[in-house]
Formats: C-alpha cells, structure tokens, sequence
C-alpha cells in the first residue's frame, strides 16, 4: 500500500542529479555548455531515470568561484542562456517526470555586485549593513579559512572605510549579514521569485556559515539563526507545500541535528550524509566494512518528514576532514598518493573510477551501497558513464570536465574549437573515446545501463527512501549486511563486499514472518527460503552485492 504522503514528500525516494549547465552540454556550439544544451539532454536523463536534477549556479557572475560567486539573484549568466531557456528547460523537464532544485547561495555576494559596490563606498551607505563590518582588528583566523591556498583570514581589510569585512570563503565572497532583516527580505525575495518560475526547491549552499553564523562580530542581539532556517522553512512551503530544502551541512552528526525540521517545519528537509560519505571511503581503503557501519549506527534516527542525502561525489574536492589525520592518510595512500591528487591537506580532487583503477566490479559495490541505503541518491554528472576526472584543470574544477556523450570531438560536448571550451577534457583511458554516453547507451553490459538498472530498482521499491538502517552482525569483516525496514513491515536485506575474496554470508532474521523468501531484486529475481528461525546462507562475491527484498508469503510476488 502506498503512503499517502508519498508525492508530498517526493524527495524521500527520488533519485537526484546535479549538473552544471556550463560543463553539460553546449547547443549553440561556442564552446560553453548553455541552458538550452541542458534541455537538449532531458531526454538522456528521463531515459537515465533520474526524477531530480540539482542544477549547479547559473546566476550572472564574475566567474571566479565557479559561479558561486554571484552578482545578480535575479538572472541568468549571458554565456548560459537566458529566463526564457530558464523556463523552458523547467517545463521540458517536469512533462518528463523531472523536478529541478537549484542551488541557493545567500551565505555572500561576489564582490561585484551592486549591493557590494556601493556598501564599500562609504560607512553611512545603505546597503552597509547588508555586510559585516568590524572597526578593530580582527584576531587570527587563519586556522578557520575554508581555502587554505588562497586565504589566510576570514576578514579583509577595505582601504576605503579602514574597516573589515566578514568572507567564509575566497575575499572576493564577503558574506552577507543575514541578522539584518532587509536581506533577510532580499533572501525570501530571491526564493520566491524561483519558486514561481517552476522550481521544486533548493539546494542550500554553505548552510553552516549561513545560519550557525560563527565568528560573526558585533551584538547579534535577538537574532536566532536556527529560528530564521524555520522562518525561510515556513516561508518556502507557503509559496510550495511540497519544496525541498537540501542543504549543505558538513558537521559531526550529533550537530547536524538542528538543523533539520519536522512536521513543524523548522528547518531542512535533508541533509548530505557527509559523515557516512567520509566513512564509506576508509572502508573501501582497507577493505574492512566497520568504519561505514559504526557511522550507520551513529546516524540520528530521523523524524518522517527528514531525509538523507547519499552520495558518493560531488562537485568539491572529496572531503575527508570528518576523518583523523591516520585515516585520512590512508585514503590518501590508497586512493590519491600524489599531492597533485589532493586539496586543502584535507581532501582529493579524483573521482571514483580513477581512484579505484578502472576496477568496475568495486564501482558497481560502491553505487549498489549508495543506492540501498536509507536515504535518497546524489549522482553528480558523469558518474553513470564512469567518467574520471582532468588533473590538468586546477583545484576542485579538475571533476566539473565537460560531459562525455560521444567518441568524436570534444566528447560530443561542443562543436567549437578545442581551445575554445569551457575546459579541456581528459584524455588516455577515461577519455571519451573509452568512456562516452552514446557507446554505452548502446551496450547492455556498460556502466551505464548497471546505473540506470539500479535507478530503477531503487525506484521500484520506494520503501527504501522511507526506511531506516539496521546492521546486522556478521563473521566477515569485509561485508556489510544491512536491513532496511519500514513501518508497513517491509524489509530488505543489502550484502556488500569490501574484500577481494568472496564469501558466505550467514544471515538470522528471527522476527520475518515464517514462509518468508528472499528476493534477489538485483540478479535474475531468484528466491531463497529463510529457515523456520529466519536463517540462511548467501553466497557474495569478491566485491560483490545483493539486495535481498524479504518477501512474506502473504505478499503478491514481485514483478
Ligand atoms: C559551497 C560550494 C562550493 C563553493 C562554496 C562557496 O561549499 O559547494 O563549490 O565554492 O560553497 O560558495
């Protein structure tokens, strides 16, 4: 029986998506991906099964933080398109069941927008208090500066007004003052106007250091900003009762607690599980599933109308800084031994299949563990062809390469001169004459259709998205076997294999019903009777994967 609240809560089992229209798809052939390329490729997505994707900044912007640095909230970037394409990339989008979020950045401003520009011109300015200012100055914060090879302090001195100014970020994001209720103004403004261009929500960028607001100076008198999350929460769901708020929130899980909401409405509807991300790649490093376990029973239990965000890669540097210093060495060692391959001494700048040398059976247990765990998938472009990164492009840009759809030129992605595109494709082993869309879409065995099969499966059960996790104990260290469960009595057992040698694995489900089997959802639908005390042995593979849906015999058989 289907929940009632299902297409409320849309976002508990859809499957996201995140791309950045500059690097997608380039249709007016000028060498930079454009919002109209994005709406080229919808279909690809549909097909892919996809229902959400998370488009990365597009606003007009200096261009010197990837678009995250944004001079008007209001607009499109001229090389990407225009509120036209905007509109008509939404709808195309909707009438082939996908939803589209965008990335919300009001954490700063780039340094070039007009509110900026005139805030600095002098202390009486009326856009002043749009940012925060210090008279003294400020102690040492280098030791708090997000990019440490750019920045040594998260204050700038202003020639201008001998004041200085807050920045989280790079000197060129001064962070608005959010205390301040004319931007709290500006802020819902922004929202709104998205919203009534047909979005479904937002990816809220640099959550922590928007609302938890440390190191902000001065007296923040009466302002609370884990109130002010609940104001933007209630202001959102007024304008669309279904919205989705997924924010950026890289803390220990104990304080990432407040800020989710609940069926008040509060706070965040989801969060990215940073933790369990962190955690998945140490296992994978020594090849022991314990450190992932630990964090999946770490994780707070969430209230219905929460959920978590699973992914393997996004579109930063991999952050290992939830790890120690010995552990994040190890993934260092193992995956990205060269300093070139790190970033910030607490992160690398690779993705899955390089780090993992092209091993395709290790790639497929990493994703079958992203999508059978409670919580709704993250992919980030490219990762369903198995697309490597470019160390040739600097800092974390070297994973936002241009999409890989074809052998030919460019990987398919633009039709100008090389030397004209936004940036260079890799080349050699994951270059897109090895790795491209239209060879794989063709091929039943390719990364792709293992993606898109998982895509379907995962959406064919959407209890999974309303589950919660349970470890279940067994002799191999190597294997984590989970059981997701929900309410309704609905189980599913999820066998992964860290090592390099296949096992069997006994499993003991005392409280299934007697006369329940389990269904292997991923490999052929093959059905294994659990003995009178819910006991039974399964075989996994070296790296290998199963999920096992426990059918009752009172169930109609999965088709
Ligand atoms: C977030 C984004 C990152 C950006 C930063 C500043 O962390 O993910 O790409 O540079 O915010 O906006």
């Amino acid at each position: 029986m289907r929940k009632i609240e299902t297409g409320d809560l849309w976002w508990k089992n859809a499957v996201f998506y995140c791309a950045d229209v500059e690097t997608f798809y380039d249709w007016n052939g000028d060498g930079c991906g454009d919002i109209r390329g994005m709406t080229e490729r919808i279909e690809y997505l549909a097909d892919l099964g996809i229902t959400c994707l998370w488009l990365m900044p597009f606003y007009p912007t200096s261009r010197r933080d990837d678009g995250y640095d944004i001079t008007d909230f209001f607009g499109v970037e001229t090389r990407l398109g225009t509120l036209g394409d905007f509109v008509e990339l939404v709808r195309t989008a909707r009438s082939n069941g996908i939803r589209v979020i965008i990335d919300f950045v009001m954490n700063h401003t780039s340094d070039a927008h007009p509110w900026f520009k005139s805030a600095r011109r002098s202390v009486d300015d009326p856009y002043r208090d749009y940012y925060v200012w210090t008279d003294t100055e400020p102690p040492d914060t280098s030791a708090d500066v997000v990019f440490p090879d750019q920045e040594d302090s998260l204050w700038e001195h202003d020639p201008k007004t001998g004041q200085w100014y807050l920045h989280h970020f790079y000197k060129h994001q001064p962070d608005l003052n959010i205390a301040n209720p004319a931007v709290q103004e500006e802020i819902s403004r922004t929202l709104g106007f998205w919203l009534q261009l047909g979005i479904s929500g937002f990816r809220v960028d640099a959550v922590p250091f928007l609302f938890a607001r440390d190191g902000a100076p001065g007296d923040p008198g009466a302002f609370d900003p884990y109130e002010y999350l609940g104001d933007v929460r209630n202001f959102v769901t007024r304008r669309l009762g279904d919205a989705v708020l997924l924010g950026e929130v890289n803390v220990e899980y104990e304080d990432q607690k407040s800020f989710f909401g609940g069926p008040d409405g509060d706070g965040l509807n989801m969060q990215f599980d940073f933790i369990g991300m962190q955690r998945m790649y140490l296992s994978l490093a020594r090849g022991d599933a314990g450190p992932l376990a630990d964090a999946l029973r770490e994780r707070p239990a969430l209230d219905i109308t929460s959920q978590w965000a699973t992914f393997v890669r996004n579109h930063d540097e991999l952050t290992l800084d939830k790890l120690s210093d010995a552990e994040r060495q190890e993934v260092f060692d193992a995956f990205g031994p060269d300093s070139e391959m790190q970033l910030y001494g607490r992160g690398l700048r690779r993705r899955l299949p390089a780090m993992l040398g092209g091993d395709e059976r290790r790639m497929r247990m990493v994703y079958s563990l992203a999508f059978s765990l409670p919580g709704t998938p993250v992919l980030f472009y490219g990762e369903e062809i198995g697309m490597a990164e470019n160390l040739d492009i600097a800092g974390r840009l070297s994973v936002r390469s241009p999409m890989q759809w074809t052998a030919g030129a460019n990987g398919g992605f633009s039709t100008a001169p090389a030397r004209r595109l936004t940036r260079p494709l890799p080349a050699g082993l994951y270059g897109p004459e090895r790795v491209n869309a239209a060879d794989q879409r063709h091929d039943h065995q390719s990364f792709w259709w293992f993606i898109r099969d998982l895509i379907y499966t995962y959406r064919q059960q959407p209890e999974i998205g309303w589950s919660t996790p349970e470890i279940l104990d067994q002799p191999h260290a190597a294997v984590l076997a989970h059981v997701c469960r929900e309410p309704s009595g609905w189980a599913m057992v999820g066998l992964h294999n860290f090592g390099a040698e296949g096992r069997l694995v006994p499993l003991e489900l005392p409280d299934v019903a007697p006369g329940s089997v389990l269904v292997d959802l991923l490999d052929g639908r093959g059905e294994f009777p659990l003995d009178d005390r819910g006991r039974i042995e399964m075989q996994l593979d070296a790296y290998g994967y199963r999920w096992l849906r426990v059918l009752r015999p009172d169930e109609p058989p999965i088709i």
